[in-house]
């Protein structure tokens, strides 16, 4: 399964994660989320019929969520695969989980029973067009009849969320100290936020910093000031089931308001058989 891009600029754009620095920015900024719970009800329903199940992780990122189900799932009989498009993401995914790895192998590409798009990031398809080639994927990978599709939307990015997308922005003053790296620090600013029809472009600056012994803070060559347009597409319920229906994919249902994960609304689908 590929999600493929076709804007040139699309890597430099959304550049959130390429570097070991940025990947540690965002497992740190992640890790006090909690909706692992969601995922992992779901998986412990399908593992309980003793049948095999395939799970997909896509944009697995650090593999956050594949690696909390895993532990948390005895069963052999589960498979867990995980996907992303950046190097360095994976670079911190912990590597006792055999398949966790990219999916290149198209042609080996099992029946997904339970494929799972977590914290928003299905709003990276905001490319024409990229909403239905990345549902058509959706729809050809799921197990028919029982498959089903598990895409998160923040709220911040979905119907109604505009206000809160507006203020969203990180205080100027936000530091954040790295856990990997002695001495590291992070700064993000966010130097413009902008809705563009339907896709919020945020400039994000995270600056990576040496604290030095006098307590002075350096920015030299080998570390960063990173740059990059974030490119953030609004997902409504509409879009969700537009989108659906046009590429073989039912929407089956919306999970919101939960202790979990109040912030997200996790759109369930399955293949329109
Ligand atoms: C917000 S992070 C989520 C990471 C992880 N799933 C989690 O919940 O902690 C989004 C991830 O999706 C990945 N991603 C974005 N677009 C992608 C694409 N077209 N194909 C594969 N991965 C993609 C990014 O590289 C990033 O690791």
């Amino acid at each position: 399964m590929t999600i493929r891009s076709t804007s040139p600029d699309a890597r430099q754009e959304n550049s959130s994660y390429h570097s070991p620095y940025l990947a540690e920015y965002y497992d740190i900024y992640i890790r006090d989320r909690n909706d692992v719970p969601i995922y992992s009800r779901v998986l412990s329903e399908l593992a309980s019929r003793d049948e095999p199940v395939t799970v997909l992780d896509i944009g697995t990122g650090t593999g956050r969520i594949i690696h909390a189900l895993a532990a948390q799932c005895p069963s052999t009989n589960v498979r867990f695969l995980g996907l992303d498009n950046v190097a360095a993401m994976l670079d911190r995914a912990p590597d006792d989980l055999e398949s966790l790895s990219l999916w290149k192998d198209t042609k080996a590409q099992p029946l997904v029973d339970l494929a799972i798009f977590a914290f928003g990031s299905v709003t990276y398809m905001h490319e024409p067009d990229q909403d239905e080639r990345f549902f058509e994927q959706i729809a050809k990978i799921l197990r028919p009849n029982t498959g089903r599709a598990y895409i998160s939307v923040l709220k911040v990015l979905s119907d109604g969320g505009e206000a809160m997308a507006q203020s969203a922005q990180p205080l100027a003053s936000a530091v954040c100290p790295s856990k990997s790296f002695p001495d590291i620090i992070y700064r993000e600013t966010w130097p413009s936020h902008n809705l563009v029809g339907n896709v919020w472009h945020t400039t994000r600056r995270i600056v990576v910093s040496q604290v030095m012994a006098d307590g002075q803070e350096k920015v030299s060559s080998g570390l960063f000031s990173h740059l990059n347009i974030r490119k953030a597409r609004i997902w409504t319920a509409a879009d969700v089931r537009m989108t659906a229906a046009k590429t073989g994919l039912r929407l089956l249902d919306i999970i919101e308001d939960t202790d979990e994960s109040p912030d997200e609304k996790i759109f369930v689908l399955g293949v329109d058989v």
